[in-house]
């Protein structure tokens, strides 16, 4: 068998232009632009590229971008000043402090320091708890972008056997809560558990978001499953050239693709989602904050 591909690229490109068309619609009609702030502290050289893709795309949605670039030795208390600053600004819609944060900052507070009702990567303990007692609330940006994808393959969850690998806050605890909230049957694995072939085998959605480059085989995998790589893991790639890397995902693709019913790649897969959702979530905050 080969597996149907779950193409994020095309998935996230309409999105963009969903919201990029009714950003246009509410700007004309209200007169109302969604802005986004982006909070980077230090000089993390992934979360540079996050934070400037994020700019970019909030931009070419017609959103306006702010980012605020703080020092790696900013203090908790200036930081904190910051999102009160940004909680009151009727312009800011949306509010991001992109993780992780220099370890002298306590990040669960600072999330915490963030308006539930700006907090576009769903992140506060308010919008964890509405989302894991089902009601509506903002959702985690890449979690969102997995159900979107695993919607182009079951209109309907109801009863499936989902295992999510990782349970970091960002992306498998609420994972598995959207599953849940489907009426999948969930497991959450993660660095403790000893059996993830056995569980794996018994799934037929598998979400990975372990950060393990290669650690799904096609032998853990029931034919015509389907899976979802959230990995994003670059490796060195000396057939390139001398220096040269490549990005893979958490699944080893090539021979996993021969026994699931569908897959997400790496790159092209749940990354492109992961910046769409947040532009969503965005246009999403600024309906509501105006409504
Ligand atoms: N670091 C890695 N992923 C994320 C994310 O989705 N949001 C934030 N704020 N930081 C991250």
């Amino acid at each position: 068998m080969t597996a149907q591909i779950i193409d994020g690229k095309a998935l996230a490109a309409d999105l963009r232009s969903s919201v990029k068309d009714v950003v246009a619609q509410i700007k004309a009609e209200h007169g109302v632009i969604p802005g986004l702030a982006v909070v980077l502290v230090g000089n993390d050289p992934a979360s540079e590229v996050y934070v400037r893709s994020k700019g970019k795309q909030t931009v070419e949605a017609g959103m306006n971008s702010f980012e605020y670039r703080l020092s790696e030795d900013t203090s908790e208390e200036e930081l904190l000043n910051l999102i009160t600053r940004l909680n009151s600004d009727p312009e800011v819609h949306g509010i991001l402090v992109q993780l992780p944060l220099p370890a002298h900052l306590d990040s669960k507070l600072v999330i915490n320091a963030i308006d539930p009702h700006k907090d576009v990567d769903g992140f506060h303990t308010t919008n964890v708890g509405m989302v894991g007692t089902g009601q509506d609330a903002i959702v985690p940006c890449t979690p969102r972008g997995c159900m979107m994808m695993l919607a182009q393959i079951y209109p309907d969850l109801r009863g499936k056997t989902a295992l999510v690998i990782g349970h970091s806050n960002i992306v498998g605890k609420p994972m598995g809560r959207l599953l849940l909230n489907a009426d999948c049957t969930v497991i959450v694995a993660h660095k403790s558990s000893t059996n993830i072939p056995e569980l794996a085998r018994m799934a037929d959605i598998v979400v990975v978001a372990a950060g393990v480059p290669g650690l799904v085989k096609a032998e853990w995998i029931k034919p015509g499953a389907t899976v979802i790589d959230v990995g994003i893991n670059r490796i060195p790639a000396p057939e390139r050239g001398e220096g040269k890397t490549r990005l893979v995902g958490d699944v080893c693709f090539d021979e996993v693709s021969e026994v699931a019913g569908a897959i997400t790649p790496v790159p092209g897969g749940v990354g492109p989602m992961t910046i769409a959702c947040l532009l969503a979530n965005t246009l999403s905050a600024c309906c509501h904050l105006h409504s």
